[in-house]
């Protein structure tokens, strides 16, 4: 961890706290929560206090897994926080009902694993969810102090990062998905508000993880096709901050297993379980219940392996252990009675007095039974249809003390990606898995010895505490990038210095850029008219005697014309080929030949005519090609080819070819905003210039302005200007403190 995050507190949110906290017969009662969420950052909090215990500490918040009546809530409190570090969000039956079960469950849960008709579209859920997502802000705000580092878990807290970010600017927050993210095809099926809030609420993070590449790539896609930002190595530059997407495959507290196995209590379970197997092989099953987990494919293929092979007949049981999940989603309850039937009739059809061929037990377990269970097992079979990660397959691994034992995992876990030495099956092929669950049972110790070492090794070595301190590494990181990106943002000194020169001023220049700066950019540049506030602003300030405000945009004449020509105020059109004095005529600059039109006209069309949403704006001295509404992965070799062939046309023409913001310009060279503003500048005795553009062609202006002026960069990039704003808002609200400054 760096120096800067490793004394700060950590305070870690997730829906569900390790500690769930239920109401029975009048008493409150304490137990340890499943699932890998909260066993993995468990684990890691364990060993981040034994190791830094001089440091901040952490806190986690979260709900405590069932609905807590008020009169109790006090005391749950306060034992939460006195011996587990926690904060419970309490939550009611109906927000359970509709946030939980309802769009967690009923929604993210099946379509981020690749489940659609199980996926339930309902508007009372997604605002229980924003509404939801609000309690958590709430919860946090009073508690955090400036210097702590936020980490937000998983699909119930998608909109979080986003909400906090909004009320603490300053905090370092960071976001990791415990589950898939699905490719686009997948989530674009959400409507798209829901769909846009969700990657804009995780983009309020300034970094966001992933347990495997595949989902990093997938949210990158959806990002850039969705919201239209494109990233670089996983950086999405923002308007107000930049945030990183990256890959951590969760580990597991690989030490606690290997002490686990051999604990006496274990040690006790473990020969209780000898003595009911007597000589038979096993094989485990461990998972909550969920229809992701694939237990029935499962269970049909040990079917398939007691139908191939009479020679296991009497010498292998299955142990199927459910953990029971979710109850009261639908699914979940039908899935139990199908286990149910499927085990009554695998044993009805195989068992004899003496046999039982699966050993289903639906409860969760604690972590000596569990580790019994792992370490006695000679097979581990984890084949789930679709898994984030999937943590008992590597305890399984981590458990085998004396390196026997052979795994066999599903391709769809995102744990398949480290653990390659396993035998890998298709879980939707029985086939396949009967085969593996034999190939396993005859595997030689060798051979299983030197698969499972490679795995442990691996193991060992990325475990849950290098997986949440690289996280947290990373994200202590992305606060200096955010200082770099944000060292020249207009702060309250530096805002007043700029009232305070344009107060004192008797003679003030405003030159200001439109697209971007004063109104957000927009599909087609033809909706992105003036709003009534904008003109009303803008009356105010050219109605000042001291002011000479003047529009420089990449506009042509006629659109400047009909949008902002009753004003008093100049206009630059086309970069500074046209130039109008307020109430004066349009005049050009020194005529530049406009020839080389006709040939690359030509060229411009046919790759708007290649491309779906793409289309050629012509003005009298520039072309642009504009692809804002095309499909962003379709659109980046076609503009680069573009591009490409621009250039080399234009070798030894006096042409510029200019990328933009998803536009490609190509203009006659030497006419810029910077010599449009001297049209301006010149004869006239300002002692206060103010310039505010968004994009390269207003560093032109930044430039060619003299070293006293006020020049401000809209959005968070690399600029000449003195200043950074994030926004067109916070330039219509600058612009609005000027207009009313009286002095
Ligand atoms: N687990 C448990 N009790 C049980 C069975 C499992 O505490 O009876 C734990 C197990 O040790 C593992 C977690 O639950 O750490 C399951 O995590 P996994 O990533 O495999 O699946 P998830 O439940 O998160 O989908
Ligand atoms: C998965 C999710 C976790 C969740 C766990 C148990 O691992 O990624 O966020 O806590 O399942 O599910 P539950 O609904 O009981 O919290």
């Amino acid at each position: 961890m760096s120096s800067s995050t490793s004394t700060r507190r950590l305070v870690i949110v997730s829906n569900r706290l390790p500690i769930t906290v239920r109401l029975e017969n009048g008493t409150i009662a304490y137990g340890e929560s499943a699932g890998g969420l909260a066993t993995g950052l468990s684990s890691f909090l364990d060993s981040y206090r034994s190791h830094f215990p001089d440091r901040e500490g952490y806190v986690w918040v979260g709900w405590p897994g069932s609905t807590i009546p008020p009169d109790h809530q006090e005391n749950v409190r306060q034992t939460l926080a006195e011996q587990h570090r926690a904060l419970p969000v309490f939550l009611s039956g109906e927000e359970m009902d509709e946030f939980y079960l309802g769009f967690c469950n009923k929604t993210l849960w099946p379509l981020f694993h690749y489940f659609p008709s199980y996926t339930t579209y309902r508007e009372d859920y997604w605002a229980r969810y924003v509404a939801v997502n609000e309690r958590f802000a709430e919860a946090l705000k009073p508690l955090l102090l400036p210097d702590d580092v936020v980490w937000i878990q998983d699909y119930h807290l998608m909109l979080l990062p986003q909400m906090l970010r909004a009320h603490v600017p300053q905090a370092l927050i960071g976001f990791f998905l415990h589950i898939p993210f699905p490719s686009f095809e997948l989530f674009r099926l959400l409507p798209p508000r829901w769909r846009e809030a969700i990657l804009e609420g995780v983009l309020g993070s300034d970094l966001v993880g992933f347990h495997t590449y595949e989902y990093t790539r997938h949210f990158l896609q959806s990002v850039l096709r969705i919201l239209g930002h494109d990233h670089s190595l996983g950086r999405i530059v923002l308007p107000a901050h930049v945030a990183r997407a990256e890959t951590y495959p969760m580990g597991i507290d690989f030490q606690r297993f290997v002490a686990a196995a051999r604990d006496p209590e274990t040690e006790a379970e473990r020969n209780e379980i000898r003595a009911t197997l007597r000589n038979m092989r096993s094989i485990l099953s461990v998972d909550r219940l969920d229809y992701s987990k694939g237990i029935l494919n499962r269970l049909e293929a040990y079917e398939l392996l007691l139908e191939r092979h009479p020679e296991y007949h009497g010498a292998v049981v299955l142990i199927a252990v459910v953990v029971p999940s979710r109850i009261g989603v639908d699914q979940y309850e039908t899935m139990k009675r199908q286990i149910e039937e499927i085990v009554g009739r695998i044993n009805g059809r195989f068992g004899t007095v003496a046999w039982t061929p699966v050993i289903y037990q639906y409860r969760n377990l604690g972590l000596h039974s569990l580790s019994a269970l792992y370490s006695v097992s000679d097979v581990g079979l984890v084949t789930p249809l679709r898994d984030g990660m999937n943590l008992v397959a590597k305890e399984y691994i981590a458990s085998r003390s004396d390196h026997t034992g052979v795994l066999v995992l599903s391709e769809m876990a995102g744990a398949a990606k480290e653990l390659g030495e396993a035998l890998i099956v298709n879980p939707n092929d029985r086939g396949e898995m009967a085969d593996a669950m034999h190939t396993a049972l005859q595997m030689p110790e060798e051979e299983q010895r030197q698969r499972n070492i490679v795995m442990q090794e691996r193991l060992l070595r990325y475990d849950v505490t290098r997986w949440a301190g690289e996280f947290l590494k990373d994200l202590g990181e992305m606060e200096e990038v955010r200082n770099r990106f944000t060292a020249k943002l207009l702060t309250h000194g530096s805002r007043g210095d700029l009232l305070r020169s344009y107060a004192e001023a008797r003679q003030r220049q405003l030159f200001l850029d439109y697209d971007g700066t004063l109104v957000p950019f927009v599909r087609h540049p033809s909706l992105a008219k003036p709003p009534e506030r904008l003109h009303r602003l803008l009356a105010q300030l050219a109605n000042d005697p001291r002011n000479s405000v003047v529009i420089l945009s990449g506009r042509d004449r006629a659109s400047l014309d009909r949008w902002l020509g009753h004003l008093p105020i100049g206009l630059a059109a086309e970069h500074g080929f046209w130039l109008k004095d307020a109430g004066g005529q349009w005049m050009n600059a020194p005529h530049p030949s406009t020839d080389w039109k006709l040939t690359l006209r030509a060229i411009l069309e046919q790759h708007a005519d290649r491309l779906p949403g793409a289309f050629v704006e012509e003005k009298e001295f520039s072309m642009v090609w504009h692809y804002r509404s095309s499909d962003p992965d379709q659109a980046r070799p076609i503009a680069a080819e573009l591009i490409d062939q621009l250039t080399s046309y234009t070798t030894g023409l006096n042409v510029q070819v200019l990328p933009g913001n998803k536009v490609v310009e190509v203009r006659t060279a030497g006419i810029h905003k910077g010599t449009a503003a001297s049209h301006w500048l010149s004869g006239r005795m300002n002692d206060h210039i103010l310039a505010i553009g968004d994009d390269w062609t207003d560093e032109d202006l930044f430039r060619a302005l003299p070293p006293n002026s006020f020049t401000i960069r809209v959005g968070i990039t690399n600029t000449v200007a003195l200043y950074n704003v994030r926004g067109p808002e916070d330039v219509l609200r600058l612009l609005e403190s000027l207009a009313l400054s009286h002095f």
